[in-house]
């Protein structure tokens, strides 16, 4: 049978901001169609290249005029890499798409429509933001488009990069990202030349052979800097000959591990981290609070947005120092333990025990005596008796994963009636479904997004609410 010709559209439009790095255009027919490769503002000629139900997906062919909004991309890697898909919209641009994005969710899920959506507060640095990054190492490298298209003799070779985007096999190689310190780069490249003039393999998750597995670098603003390297086979000699390289090669790395990883999958949190050399640990600070951050710690990954957002949460939470405050999906109880010194108490919940441990090391590490942290779903550990003990809350701070607060926590928190709220969201559309469920007895007072994450479509968004006088 012979195959369905892709379909040209010519003329399209693009109107606005779609996820996964997608916009959103018209045709002059006024059919609406997601793009690949645009940006608002920009007229071009496309081909579709995916039909679901009456939604049509279609790649750039060719540009009729260029959008005001675009800039050219930095990185070399930025058509290929699924990292930072707005790198070729002005940074105006994205901040702007992402206070769409907010007002939408907050119109349309929220029914919000009498509160001022504030301007997003923009990250200061748009590169080198991150403070964790990690590589995969494989026998192949994914082939660029341009060499593709090319269809020379195609030279093969291992690659340490990222994952493209939905593949667990395909990794792309880099040469520099942008994301982390630049030292990063110098770090990756160091091990995967090492390891190929010596011979120690890339691991093949097909085959499941080969040592060199994936890295994980994280660093701090206080100049301190961790390497995890996970590799697949517990052999002494070909571990110390590497890590004695990096270690001799990298000074500055304070905390250096390794993890033996026989498992088909990469998930390492499951496994013993072995410390090579240096401290246990590395240390963040954020205002006066320092954190002892462990190879198994979660950290928010943008540290100066992150005392940005914290700080924007004690201003709308306007603490009095006699206030109880709960921190609901408290992590290792970062927001809680920087707000701590302003209030009596803090109280945080957090499903994850490792980062209930965390929390616990971090407030003994700062001499703080006024939080107690808890291990469990929020949503079973906030109930009556609980409440007893520690007190009606002044401020409740609640800070859920992409998916929001389950039902029964917004049942509770209404039951609750604590005079003020502070909802922290990665997930400006759940985030909108709650707070018209609180509605019921909350007005909303402030909305603030934030901008974690320049170059992508991720948005963090704070509103406060406050109780209704009845
Ligand atoms: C967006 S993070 C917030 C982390 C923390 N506020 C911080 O700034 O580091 C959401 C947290 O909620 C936790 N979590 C997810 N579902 C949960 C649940 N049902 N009950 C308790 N904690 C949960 C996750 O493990 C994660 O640490």
């Amino acid at each position: 049978m012979a195959r369905k010709k892709p379909q040209l559209v010519e003329n399209v439009t693009i109107t606005g901001i779609a996820d996964a790095g997608m916009s959103v255009g018209r045709s002059p027919e006024g059919e609406v169609i997601f793009v690949q490769g645009a940006v608002p503002g920009d007229l071009v000629d496309v081909i579709v290249y995916k039909k679901r139900k009456k939604i049509k997906i279609a790649s750039v062919k060719s540009f009729v005029k260029y959008s005001e909004e675009r800039t050219d991309a930095f990185c070399q890697h930025f058509e290929e890499c699924g990292g930072c898909k707005w790198q070729n919209l002005k940074y105006e641009a994205q901040t702007k798409f992402k206070h769409v994005i907010v007002s939408d969710a907050m119109k349309r899920i929220g029914k919000i429509a009498d509160v001022e959506i504030e301007p997003v507060l923009g990250a200061k640095d748009v590169m080198y933001y991150r403070n964790k990054l990690e590589y995969a190492f494989a026998p192949y490298r994914w082939l660029t488009r341009e060499e593709v298209a090319n269809m020379g003799e195609i030279k093969q070779s291992p690659s340490a990069g990222f994952h493209i985007s939905g593949s667990y096999n395909k990794i792309l190689d880099i040469k520099q990202c942008h994301l982390q310190n630049d030292l990063n780069n110098d770090i990756r490249n160091f091990i995967k030349y090492f390891c190929i003039e010596h011979q120690l393999h890339f691991y093949n998750v097909d085959t499941h052979e080969g040592f060199i597995r994936n890295i994980v670098i994280r660093n701090t603003t206080l100049g301190q800097w961790m390497l995890i390297v996970s590799i697949a086979k517990n052999d002494a000699k070909k571990i110390k000959l590497l890590l004695e390289a990096v270690k001799n090669q990298f000074s500055f790395i304070t905390s250096l591990y390794y993890v033996v990883n026989t498992k088909k999958n990469d998930f390492l949190l499951d496994l013993d981290f072995n410390l090579y050399n240096g401290q246990a640990y590395i240390v963040e600070q954020l205002g006066n609070v320092k954190y002892r951050i462990g190879p198994k710690s979660f950290f928010q990954t943008n540290s100066y947005q992150a005392k940005q957002l914290f700080d924007l949460v004690v201003e709308m939470a306007d603490f009095s120092e006699n206030d109880t405050v709960y921190d609901l999906y408290c992590g290792l109880g970062s927001i809680g333990l920087y707000v701590s010194e302003k209030v009596k108490s803090v109280v945080g919940i957090e499903e994850i025990s490792a980062a209930i441990d965390d929390a616990n090391i971090n407030a003994a590490f700062n001499n703080i005596t006024n939080c107690t942290f808890y291990a469990g779903d929020v949503k079973d550990i906030l109930e009556d008796n609980f409440i007893e003990k520690h007190g009606k809350a002044d401020v409740v701070i609640t800070d859920p994963p992409r998916a929001g607060m389950h039902a029964k926590v917004v049942e509770t928190l209404l039951a609750l009636e604590a005079p003020k709220i502070v909802y922290v969201s990665c997930n400006p559309a759940t985030q909108a479904r709650d707070l018209l469920l609180l509605k019921e007895k909350y007005d909303v007072i402030r909305i603030k997004p934030v901008d974690m994450f320049p170059h992508t479509s991720h948005v963090e968004n704070i509103a406060l609410l406050k109780l209704r006088q009845s």
